[in-house]
């Protein structure tokens, strides 16, 4: 019977030891905190751009648009760049490359791998320029997080998903690179894929690349 229990535990070390392998987080570089647009040149430059070059974006790209998205500004307080109705954080970034899908995790600054899966097709649904850009991100609630589900945290939590957007826009605007914000998504399939059920949100996507 001892036996039998030491062989499993050492089946079930080997099985994570290899999942853990098989994940390929990522940990971002530190966000360059000066870019060469003002604040007022990237709200002149905002505009929905629908063309991408094949370009990948730089580990330093990512680390700055994802900061700037939704990072820690204020570590000590846990607080972040985007705001939330009362600060509940409930909003979860999810990075789609040809590499996998990762949900960015601010804490630690870096990307834990979610899938092995290109599912940008499923990002594009239909809308094809969707999918030549190399990186796309979508803006989740996780409205357990929210401590809520009705019609107001909905609400709520659809204007913090905006603010997410919006900083996103922005730091595209300001970096010289391409974005538009989108509701067109394959949700069922996502959901599916992430493994989200009915207290999450698929609010908005983000395709992002060069400009073409
Ligand atoms: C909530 C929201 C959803 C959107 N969904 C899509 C979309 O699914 N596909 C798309 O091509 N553009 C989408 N857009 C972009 C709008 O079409 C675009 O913002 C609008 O035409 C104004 O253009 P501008 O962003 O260049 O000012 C969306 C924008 C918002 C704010």
């Amino acid at each position: 019977m001892k036996t039998k229990v030491l062989i499993m535990a050492a089946m079930i070390g080997m099985a994570s030891a290899a999942k853990a392998q098989q994940t390929k987080d990522i940990k971002l570089p530190q966000p360059e905190m000066s870019l060469e647009a003002t604040l007022m040149d990237a709200f002149k430059e905002r505009k929905s751009t629908r063309e991408f070059s094949e370009k990948e974006l730089s580990l330093q790209e990512l680390s700055g648009l994802l900061w700037a998205a939704n990072g820690y500004n204020r570590p000590e307080e846990k607080k972040r760049t985007a705001p939330t109705a009362m600060n509940r954080q409930e909003i979860d970034l999810y990075v789609f490359t040809k590499d996998g899908i990762y949900l960015y995790d601010a804490a630690t600054h870096s990307l834990k791998q979610v899938s092995a899966t290109d599912g940008r097709e499923y990002i594009a649904a239909g809308q094809d320029f969707a999918k030549d850009a190399p990186v796309s991100l979508l803006i989740v609630s996780d409205m357990n997080r929210f401590g809520s589900n009705d019609q107001n945290a909905r609400a709520m939590s659809a204007a913090d998903g905006g603010m997410v957007s919006q900083n996103i826009s922005l730091f595209c605007a300001g970096a010289g690179l391409a974005t538009v914000p989108r509701g067109t998504m394959n949700k069922a399939k996502i959901a599916e894929l992430l493994g989200l059920g009915e207290n999450h949100i698929l609010l908005l996507n983000h395709p992002v690349g060069h400009k073409k």
